[in-house]
């Protein structure tokens, strides 16, 4: 599969080549108490071997490039999981410390989770986010995420305890609000979307397919 391009990033597709890359993101001092999965340590061998593996399995995973020059910013994924009742996305976003704050986390999240709904019959996203990582949950909320639990504390951190928000967006809640802009609502659009989801760049995109949703 080629690269996938939205206004600002390529999402390109993992190869084994890249992990370097990600064992320095996963290592790094601020990205790594963000990351929920795993204690603070040092990485090891294993975790290298794990890294690979999730990147593998997940329905969706891409590394992060910046489209103006290819550098590697970071990685997202949506795992896939069958409830038994229908299937729910997983979704998770990490991204260098230096490109942090610029839109561009908006900007990958927002097209991660159209894709998936588009193209995985998900009926919902979910993710787990730290109470205190702020920066993360703004994202979450501007893409339409709603809190619905959290895990009181999941995790001491820096002397202190954290917990977990876990968030989601039903798959109605995301069509209801992208067919509100495709109809050309852009009051609504820009009450609820950040400026940079406003480029034009998804504008086509959802014209196009503007029966998708109905
Ligand atoms: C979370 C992450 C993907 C977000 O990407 P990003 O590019 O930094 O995010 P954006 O620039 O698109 O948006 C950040 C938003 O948070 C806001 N923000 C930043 N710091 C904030 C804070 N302390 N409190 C509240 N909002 C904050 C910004 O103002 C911005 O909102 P705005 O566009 O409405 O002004 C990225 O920061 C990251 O990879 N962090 C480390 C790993 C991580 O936390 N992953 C998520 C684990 S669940």
């Amino acid at each position: 599969m080629a690269s996938l391009t939205t206004e600002r990033l390529l999402l390109c597709p993992y190869t084994k080549a890249d992990l370097d890359d990600l064992m320095s993101l996963c290592s790094d001092p601020l990205v790594q108490p963000l990351v929920i999965h795993d204690d603070v340590a040092p990485r090891s061998p294993k975790f290298r071997d794990r890294l690979h593996l999730s990147m593998e399995r997940a329905a969706f995973a891409v590394i992060i490039r910046l489209r103006s020059t290819g550098e590697f910013m970071g990685q997202a994924m949506i795992t896939v999981t069958n409830t038994k009742k229908f299937l729910e996305g997983s979704f998770a976003i990490c991204l260098l410390p230096r490109f942090w704050n610029n839109g561009y986390g908006t900007e990958a999240t927002h097209y991660m989770v159209d894709y998936s709904f588009r193209w995985f019959d998900l009926q919902k996203i979910s993710l787990m986010v730290l109470s205190s990582n702020l920066r993360a949950i703004t994202v979450y909320q501007k893409i339409g995420f709603r809190i619905e639990g959290r895990k009181w504390r999941f995790r001491w951190m820096s002397g202190r305890w954290d917990d977990i928000f876990l968030m989601c967006i039903p798959y109605e809640e995301w069509a209801a609000r992208e067919s509100q802009w495709t109809l050309g609502a852009d009051a609504i659009y820009h009450h609820i979307r950040p400026c940079s989801l406003c480029s034009p760049v998804f504008r086509p995109h959802y014209y196009l397919h503007s029966d998708y949703y109905q």
